[in-house]
């Protein structure tokens, strides 16, 4: 999946730059400042993601007036100022070019938008964007992998969108394809890792143990001496969901939120309500992702993408 995207999409990149290259020479630094498709970036050109691919961007991540959202090379500010305008959230764009800085935080006041929109100079690789509750992004495959390590350092059920490309091995909770162009889009997952001693009024006493990859969980129950797999967990941001065969034989259905060490929620036997149920983490967590960009992942990146140009 991930390759077959690289080829095009980077072709279309290679292909602008060179274009842009021709007609960048007339291009103004001051307040009329007009920039150019594919012109240079620190790290990747400038090309604007199309109208429908910003406002699917925007649907998938369900931008709301209480999110802190930011977009990681702003170009000329079109997600920040959609973001403001479209769902009343406070929106900033980090682009290095302080040009095309300029330029949206006067689009943002053109589209009546500066007071919750605005716009820094800055590197990416630097800034400091742990507040966001959503991360928007329209880089490349190699620049997605540096700042993944970053991104599961944010809180449980940040949204991650990126336009046209993916993440390595972390598989997207959603795609789309919007015109031309694929969107996919991820929550950051809880840690569920490790072993959880599980109580829950008329279950019998239980011990968990979840093995778990970005948000990809598998695990089993104990009870004495059964061991039972536990049936499609799965998890989003921090809610997780799961089922157990129990030593009765009845398949209970457990609903819950991870929060640190502790999972609160209910739990359901088939015709019966659901009651509560909460599990408390023996033991440290693994962890869920690596803590640096993998290199081996980042030069197949980069590879892939430069086969394609
Ligand atoms: C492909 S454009 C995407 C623009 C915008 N996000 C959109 O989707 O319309 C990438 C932008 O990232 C900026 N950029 C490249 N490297 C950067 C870096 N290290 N830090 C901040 N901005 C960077 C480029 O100048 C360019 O404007």
């Amino acid at each position: 999946m991930t390759t077959a995207l690289l080829g095009p999409a980077s072709r279309r990149f290679a292909l602008i730059a060179l274009a842009a290259l021709a007609t960048m020479a007339g291009a103004q630094t001051s307040g009329n400042y007009e920039p150019q498709r594919g012109q240079a970036g620190k790290d990747v050109i400038w090309i604007p993601s199309p109208d429908e691919v910003v406002n699917r961007m925007l649907q998938m991540a369900e931008v709301k007036a209480s999110d802190r959202v930011f977009d990681l090379g702003s170009g000329d500010g079109k997600i920040a100022i959609a973001a403001g305008r479209n769902y009343g959230a406070r929106s900033t764009g980090l682009e290095f070019n302080p040009d095309m800085v300029q330029l949206s935080n006067r689009l943002a006041k053109e589209a009546g938008v500066a007071d919750k929109v605005n716009f820094r100079q800055a590197d990416i690789f630097v800034a400091d964007f742990s507040s966001a509750t959503v991360v928007t992004m329209y880089l490349l495959p190699e620049l997605n992998l540096r700042l993944r390590p970053k991104l599961f350092t944010m809180p449980p059920g940040t949204r991650v969108v990126s336009h046209s490309f993916t993440m390595g091995d972390w598989q997207p909770d959603e795609t789309a394809r919007a015109g031309t162009g694929e969107v996919f889009l991820w929550r950051i997952p809880a840690n569920a890792s490790g072993q959880w001693k599980l109580t829950a009024p008329g279950v019998a006493e239980a011990g968990l143990r979840f093995s778990q990859k970005y948000q990809m969980l598998e695990g089993d129950a104990e009870f004495g001496p059964l061991r039972a797999s536990i049936v499609q967990p799965r998890l989003s941001g921090d809610v997780l969901r799961f089922q157990v065969r129990d030593p009765s034989g009845v398949v209970l259905s457990f609903d819950g939120k991870v929060a640190g060490n502790r999972i609160t929620g209910t739990v359901s036997r088939p015709g019966q309500a659901a009651t509560p149920f909460q599990a408390t983490r023996e033991g440290e967590p693994s962890p869920i992702a690596e803590r640096a960009p993998d290199p081996a992942e980042l030069s197949s990146a980069s590879l892939a993408a430069s086969l394609a140009r």
